[in-house]
């Protein structure tokens, strides 16, 4: 058996991020810790957060791809956040942002990893294309497939979500809310015959969640004759990234969607 810990779209929100490896630390070891990407992005504390994410095998989102990226649409809440983070970020964490993979393959255990998609249609599509409905999560399963893996792993829409392909071929897409209930959320698959029915595994957002939870939202995935995946949000000091934010001049709406959710 192998244990993950998943964790996604931390974006720059260092009270989220403690808060969730606090909360994991009671609940290791794990074999691995795949980071899928927007470490940095939206948040006050980009440089804490890449270091704190030492460890994990981390894959590049479109916000660390933006870091590099000189094409920017002007004034746009996310841009003004990227605009700030250029001048935070050190040019050692810069060039670790740049060194990152769009994917990640695991041949042993046949998972893969990315963060927005697995629709492989054009190279873009691994960390900009959202996955938010049965027909994008069909599309996403069969690029999943001709990368060989039975289990993928992505981010990117901030809401915790598992798709999959039944025996019968219908696509099964559902989002969860963790946050809401006072226990994890779990779901568990017999042994896959996983080839025909492969399964994609969104943990949600660390640092922004959009599922009307302000919690930081993290999963633990167990790989093994079962595979067990437990969806969990754990609260944090959100005033204080807020007040971080503030000192920095970031968009008061990016502030204000902390406390919400959304
Ligand atoms: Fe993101």
């Amino acid at each position: 058996m192998v244990r993950l810990l998943l964790v996604s779209d931390i974006h720059a929100n260092r009270e989220a991020l403690e808060a969730v490896l606090e909360d994991a630390d009671e609940h290791g070891p794990f074999d691995l810790r795949l980071n899928l990407g927007d470490t940095v992005g939206y948040g006050p504390k980009p440089n804490e957060c890449i270091k704190l994410v030492n460890g994990f095998t981390s894959l590049r989102g479109n916000h660390d791809y933006s870091i590099e990226d000189n094409i920017l649409a002007p004034n746009t809440n996310p841009d003004l956040a990227i605009r700030i983070h250029r001048r935070l970020i050190t040019p050692e964490h810069k060039s670790w942002l740049a060194s990152l993979p769009f994917v990640y393959r695991n041949s042993e255990h046949r998972f893969a990893a990315a963060h927005a998609s697995f629709d492989d249609t054009v190279p873009e599509n691994y960390y900009r294309r959202y996955i938010l409905c049965k027909e994008d999560a069909e599309t996403s399963l069969n690029g999943l497939k001709s990368l060989g893996a039975r289990i993928g792993f992505y981010g990117h829409t901030h809401v915790p979500a598992l798709a999959r392909k039944t025996q019968s071929g219908d696509i099964l897409y559902r989002q969860y809310d963790p946050g809401r209930s006072a226990d994890p959320v779990t779901e568990t698959f017999d042994d896959f015959t996983c080839d025909d029915n492969p399964i994609l595994i969104n943990p949600g957002s660390v640092g922004q969640p959009r599922n009307q939870s302000p919690s930081a939202h993290y999963a633990i995935v167990e790989i093994g004759t079962k595979t067990r995946i437990i969806l969990k949000a754990v609260a944090y000091d959100i005033a204080r990234t807020q007040q971080e934010m503030r000192e920095l001049g970031m968009p008061p709406r990016l502030i204000q969607r902390l406390e919400t959710g959304t």
